[in-house]
């Protein structure tokens, strides 16, 4: 899977990908994903990532497959750690699971709902088999706590 043969010296530079529909977080189903915008996530993360010495993090939501696989692929020697959250793109994308398991940059995967106790088309994920982990649950926490996931891992693996 992922080597970390290709990693930087000691950076910690985060890439955070969201995909379809996640630009509506805040009105889109609040009684399922919440009323905290996007907006609001990123700038949790912006807030956390300083605090925690991440050197640099970037964001980017897409409705469009191939924009974030187009990010997936340069993120290549450019990131240290992408966090994604692929929305519906979890359940369907073989394409974005293949730029995952193309690249060495860790992935970790997020989900604002818990996708097990959801529809049956929700609990399967195909890109589980190909990024570090899922957190799925914990609503917008779950974005800060892949965020200090992937800071406490790039800090061990660089000792
Ligand atoms: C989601 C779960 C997906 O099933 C859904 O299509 C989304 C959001 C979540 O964050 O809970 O758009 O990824």
């Amino acid at each position: 899977m992922q080597s970390y043969t290709e990693k930087s010296a000691g950076l910690k530079r985060i890439l955070v990908l969201n995909g379809p529909n996640l630009n509506l977080l805040g009105t889109r189903e609040p009684e399922i994903y919440g009323k905290t915008t996007l907006n609001d996530i990123n700038e949790m993360l912006k807030t956390r990532a300083k605090n925690i010495g991440v050197d640099e993090i970037n964001f980017l939501q897409s409705n469009f497959e191939g924009e974030l696989v187009e990010a997936i692929q340069k993120a290549r020697g450019r990131y240290d750690f992408i966090l994604l959250n692929a929305a519906a793109l979890t359940h369907y994308s073989i394409a974005l699971r293949d730029a995952i398991a193309a690249i060495p940059v860790p992935v970790i995967e997020i989900h604002l709902s818990n996708i097990h106790k959801r529809e049956e088309f929700r609990h399967n994920s195909v890109i589980a088999p190909v990024v570090i982990g899922q957190i799925c649950g914990f609503g917008a926490d779950g974005y800060i706590a892949a965020l200090e996931i992937a800071v406490r891992k790039l800090e061990r693996d660089a000792k």
